[in-house]
């Protein structure tokens, strides 16, 4: 019979999953139970905390739906979701770093000829982007399918704008001999991520800041390659030093070039994307979630 206190149920718990036949659930769940009592033990856990931590995640979960994810929002406010794609697709011949996926990547998107406008009905100062993947010894990548998506000049994105019909501010492209994919849009803005759940109320709780830089997401697939699932950010923006989901890289910073032309101002964006050959070992992870 199981006769247990605080100091003998971590092993109790341990030696109950010992014999589990699948290796790593093993190793998962274990660390898990280690890795929890730690904490109840550490922090010294009260039942009405407990409790209050049991309805802050069925909360969570009751406002997950086809539409929103709060628990992956939980993991991007946590670091979680970075330190994963940290861990499972480093980059070993410079090639372009992931970030976040986000909750407004779309499958249903248009493709579009390059040099296509994304946003011809949005107000704000114009964008022209112009991309170029390349392999990591810098030969051009023909071919590779490019998805872009960003907010408009107010931080919203097209599924959140009453009125759009299909969508705005988004597309699949597709690189050409050179590597090359241009679009012009409008810039987007900085925005906050949802605050009207629970991971708002624990940013509120927290004392964090809810508001991302702004940013443009491009996803890149290729035959052979790593997919990159990533964003260029605006590099003068205020919120670079504290983005809520921990998503900026140095090596993710874009210039927004003033410029000028017959059709007027707009801003200039330029970036070359690196592909790393997908290899057996590092798997063929992008940190998708
Ligand atoms: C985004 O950039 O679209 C985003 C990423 C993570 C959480 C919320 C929004
Ligand atoms: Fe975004």
């Amino acid at each position: 019979m199981l006769d247990l206190d605080d100091t003998t149920i971590t092993t109790a718990v341990l030696d109950a999953i010992a014999d589990t036949a699948d290796p790593r659930l093993r190793e998962i769940m274990s660390a898990v139970v280690r890795h929890a009592h730690d904490l109840v033990r550490e922090v010294g856990l009260r039942e009405e905390e407990w409790a209050a931590a049991v309805d802050f995640l069925t909360r969570t979960g009751q406002l997950c739906s086809p539409r929103r994810q709060e628990f992956i929002l939980l993991s991007d406010v946590l670091g979680i979701t970075m330190l994963v794609d940290a861990l499972q697709n480093r980059r070993t011949f410079g090639g372009s770093e992931n970030s976040v996926l986000g909750p407004f990547f779309r499958e249903d998107r248009p493709e579009f000829a390059s040099g296509a406008d994304l946003a011809p009905d949005r107000s704000g100062i114009r964008l022209q982007v112009r991309g170029q993947v390349v392999n990591h010894r810098g030969v051009p990548v023909a071919g590779a399918r490019v998805d872009v998506w960003h907010s408009d000049a107010d931080g919203h994105y097209d599924s959140d704008i009453p009125g759009i019909e299909g969508s705005a501010m988004r597309g699949l492209l597709v690189t050409d001999v050179d590597g090359v994919f241009t679009f012009r849009s409008v810039a987007p803005g900085a925005y906050p991520i949802p605050g009207d759940g629970t991971v708002g109320e624990l940013m509120r709780g927290l004392e964090r800041p809810l508001m991302r830089p702004a940013h443009i997401h491009v996803r890149i697939v290729a035959d052979g390659f790593a997919p990159v699932t990533t964003m260029l950010f605006r590099d003068d923006d205020p919120h670079l030093d504290a983005d809520p989901v921990f998503g900026t890289k140095k090596s993710l910073l874009a210039r927004f070039v003033p410029t000028v032309d017959d059709e007027g101002e707009f801003e200039r964006v330029e970036h070359r994307f690196v592909l790393e050959p997908v290899t057996t070992d590092s798997g063929e992870g992008d940190g998708r979630r």
